[in-house]
């Protein structure tokens, strides 16, 4: 079970987008160890203690990671906090070691962009017996107790799977035969996407999805995939593309150019992020939509990491608010995107 699907659940169900939960409400245990005074480090003022973060960030495999990256960092800069940042090079053993430095570094807090869902139990288990409150950034991890972490902020990857699905049911007609680029396997956004887009095409017989193929979240490796699928049998009578991000679309527009069609024309893409390259794209009309994956959350992540080293409550879930954009409303819009 992954545990923040059930949360994802009760979320719908109350109509909010933020879920309180008993398990995440605690006082932090890194309060009770915080230098007397040290409430200005955390909330700004002690220029003696520096609140210290542990940030193990996924890598940079996309516009949407480095814009996330900048907004971590540049937000850590200016709160005065001391960052100590990890690049995991999109691996989970990465990760896993960047963790237990940081916890033998003493660090006041941990914070990290799992890169996969498993596999971060034993270390969570580690990081709280040290006493280190944890605030997962951008993606879920699937353990078993949800108190491993005090919170995770991030998009419902879900609805936007769901999103991007919603707009070929609206702007299509007849059958449609869809092509999938998946991002990294065994990642929440990739999970959650391909869940999405498949609950809400599921009583829409006439959209089926006939390939899936991971392009790992980096253009190189969607257009490689794209160029083989093109070339292959299965290719026949494909009209449609569900790229989980935008840099594998992009890589896909450029295979399709390549294989002599019309990208967004011959074959209409949905992708997500909603980077500054994607209504590029749209305004080429070589995408018709995407749904955006807001990576601008330093400011909300260090709120609440602030709020934890302080021992005040915080929600075990905060939502990111997002929207879908499409080509009619891409060149008015390109001007004021900030990534
Ligand atoms: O976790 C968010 C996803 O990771 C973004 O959609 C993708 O571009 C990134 O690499």
């Amino acid at each position: 079970m992954r545990p923040h699907r059930a949360l994802n659940t009760l979320a719908g169900i109350a109509g909010v987008a933020i879920l309180l939960t008993l398990a995440g409400c605690g006082k932090s245990p890194s309060a009770s160890s915080a230098p007397a005074g040290s409430e200005g480090a955390a909330g700004g003022g002690d220029t003696h203690a520096p609140l210290v973060v542990g940030f193990s960030q996924i890598g940079a495999e996309s516009d949407w990671r480095r814009a996330n990256t900048d907004s971590i960092q540049s937000e850590a800069k200016k709160r005065g906090i001391d960052l100590r940042f990890s690049d995991a090079q999109q691996k989970k053993e990465n990760q896993i070691k960047a963790i237990r430095s940081f916890i033998a570094q003493g660090v006041d807090v941990i914070s990290f962009s799992p890169v996969v869902e498993t596999g971060f139990e034993q270390v969570l288990e580690e990081a709280k017996k040290a006493g280190i409150p944890v605030v997962l950034s951008d993606r879920a991890v699937d353990v078993s107790d949800p108190t491993l972490y005090k919170c995770f902020i991030g998009s419902d990857f879900v609805e936007e799977g769901r999103r991007a699905a919603q707009w070929f049911i609206d702007h299509t007609e007849g059958d449609v035969k869809v092509a999938e680029l998946v991002g990294t396997p065994g990642s929440a956004p990739a999970l959650d996407r391909a869940e999405g887009f498949r609950e809400a095409i599921k009583d829409v017989p006439r959209i089926q999805i006939v390939w899936s193929q991971s392009g790992n979240f980096t253009r190189t490796e969607g257009k490689k995939a794209f160029q083989a699928f093109l070339k292959s049998p299965e290719a026949k009578g494909v009209g449609a593309l569900y790229a989980h991000n935008d840099d594998m679309a992009i890589g896909a527009i450029q295979a399709i150019k390549e294989a002599g069609l019309k990208p967004g024309v011959d074959i209409k893409i949905v992708s997500i992020d909603a980077v500054k390259e994607a209504f590029k794209a749209m305004i080429a009309g070589e995408l018709n939509c995407t749904v955006e994956c807001n990576p601008l959350i330093g400011p909300q992540l260090f709120d609440l990491i602030e709020k934890v080293a302080r021992g005040e409550e915080i929600p075990h879930r905060v939502k990111v608010d997002e929207e879908v954009f499409t080509q009619d409303v891409a060149a008015d819009l390109i001007d004021s995107r900030q990534y």
